[in-house]
């Protein structure tokens, strides 16, 4: 009765070592003792099919595999700012700097001031940065347009961006904005008033000066 019970049992065992055998056979070319462990695994990552953002999608859904968040949502832990970029008088109405002028906030605003800001706006904020031999001159931030805006003002342009100043949004986030806030008000109480910039002359009357001029 073993005997008889034990023979089918043993055919399943043959077939199976069959298998094995016929399988291995199979992975010509993998290197020495690498097996996949069932069929269409890819042991080298490099090889397999994935989608890359510069390359067509493999999905074919769009162009490329590159991929913009769904409309209308929100990455966890992200808090958009409301504020159009016409909104520069709301934003000065209804926002308060969040964080105290303590040391440490003042340390962060300078140092968010001296990488980002600098640039263009220049060590005291005259507006005499680097770049600006080249590029638009900002007004200085030390003038009483500027120590007059309230606070959520003076967050707004850098956040939105002004005419020639683009948004430094995807730089810098809110608390290294509202740190340099503080550490442009500290820059304003060391440095004089600057005179308001020369306001751009209107091009018909620039035209009617230089027809004058003429005469
Ligand atoms: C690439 C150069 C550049 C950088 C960097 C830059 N700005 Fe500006 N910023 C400008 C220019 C140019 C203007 C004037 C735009 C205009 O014509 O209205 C300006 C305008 C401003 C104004 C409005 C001034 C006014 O009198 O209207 C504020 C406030 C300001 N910038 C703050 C900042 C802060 C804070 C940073 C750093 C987070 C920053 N900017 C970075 C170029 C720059």
């Amino acid at each position: 009765m073993r005997k008889a019970a034990s023979l089918p049992a043993l055919t399943k065992l043959a077939a199976v070592a069959a298998l094995a055998v016929l399988s291995t056979g199979c992975d010509l070319g993998l290197p020495a003792g690498r097996t996949p462990h069932r069929e269409g695994n890819f042991l080298d990552m490099g090889s397999q099919p994935k989608l890359k953002p510069q390359r067509k999608d493999i999905f074919g859904a769009r162009a490329t595999g590159m991929m913009e968040p769904q409309a209308g949502t929100v990455a966890k832990g992200d808090d958009p700012y409301p504020y159009a970029q016409n909104e520069a008088d709301r934003a000065g109405a209804e926002l308060k700097n969040p964080f105290p002028a303590s040391p440490e906030v003042l340390a962060h605003g300078k140092f968010v001031y001296e990488n980002v800001c600098i640039a263009c706006h220049g060590p005291k904020g005259a507006g005499d940065g680097h770049v600006t031999a080249l590029f638009p001159k900002p007004p200085s931030l030390m003038t009483q347009k500027v120590r007059d805006w309230p606070d959520g003002q003076l967050f707004h342009r850098p956040m939105r961006g002004q005419n020639s100043m683009p948004s430094h949004s995807r730089q810098v986030d809110t608390k290294d904005i509202w740190s340099v806030v503080h550490y442009i008000r500290k820059m304003q109480s060391e440095q004089p008033v600057a005179p308001a910039p020369p306001q751009p002359v209107p091009v018909q009357a620039a035209a009617a000066a230089a027809t004058q001029g003429g005469k």
